[in-house]
């Protein structure tokens, strides 16, 4: 297992949630941490702990040239870590919003792809890149068939990748449910086989794990508390 003492990490949509939790796990074990997003710099003035995280504003649907931008802003980076999430309404599938959901493929879908084709030519030598799945997906779930169907492409763009830019690491991580949700999704937790909902903490380890251990490559490695299985 290789250390992030002295790597630089980028994190994509690192401003919040689940991506701020890797920033500071990747800060606190050593790294040079970068959180980009579109408001990456208020996001992190405002967010405990993240102030000594350096910021960049990056809006990932702006296309090739704002990810040419923010590679040469970054420099060589060990890992790039990829947790955004587009706004999506819950309807089913007749009656969603077609325009909405190309909408959320291209920042979520496309924004993962042009990212981790763009850095895998400035990756160093023993770097990952880590993108996001999630649940929806491995379990379909009414009202959810966007997200479903951007999880589905992830995961499958993870392990093409793996493939074709192998000795370089590829993995992705398919989170669960994690807090804080409406009450009626913490109820509906305490039926999982880890009754409650997940913490972005409990998820960021394996994101940790997975730039660290030097031979997973092509992996999604889930972390629900055993919510697919129900
Ligand atoms: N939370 C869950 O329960 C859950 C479950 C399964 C999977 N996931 C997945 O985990 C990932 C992270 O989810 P989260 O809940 O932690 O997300 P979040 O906190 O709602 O959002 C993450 C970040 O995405 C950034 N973002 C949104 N649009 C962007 C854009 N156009 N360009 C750059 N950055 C953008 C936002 O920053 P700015 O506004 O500053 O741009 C925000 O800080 C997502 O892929 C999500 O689908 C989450």
């Amino acid at each position: 297992m290789t250390t992030l003492k002295q790597k630089t990490v980028l994190v994509v949509g690192g401003g919040s949630g689940l991506g701020l939790a890797v920033a500071r796990l990747a800060r606190d074990q050593g790294a040079r941490v970068i959180v980009a997003s579109r408001r990456a710099a208020e996001r992190l003035d405002a967010a405990p702990g993240g102030g000594d995280l350096h910021a960049l504003a990056f809006d990932i649907g702006a296309g090739q040239s704002a990810v040419q931008a923010l590679l040469d802003a970054v420099g060589e980076i060990d890992h790039l870590v990829v947790a955004v999430r587009p706004a999506i309404t819950a309807a089913p599938l007749a009656q969603v919003d077609e325009a909405e959901a190309r909408g959320a493929f291209e920042i979520k879908f496309w924004g993962q792809y042009r990212l981790a084709r763009a850095a895998s030519e400035r990756l160093r030598q023993g770097g990952s890149i880590v993108l996001t799945s999630g649940i929806a997906g491995e379990r379909i779930y009414p009202g959810m068939s966007t997200m479903a169907l951007i999880n589905g492409a992830t995961e499958t763009l993870c392990r093409m990748l793996a493939v074709e830019l192998a000795p370089l690491r590829v993995n992705a991580v398919s989170p669960g449910f994690l807090a804080p949700k409406p009450a009626e999704m913490e109820a509906a937790a305490q039926r999982f086989p880890l009754p409650r909902l997940g913490a972005v903490e409990d998820v960021a380890e394996v994101y940790l794990h997975l730039m660290r251990s030097g031979y997973a490559t092509g992996t999604v490695s889930v972390v629900d508390g055993g919510a697919r299985l129900l």
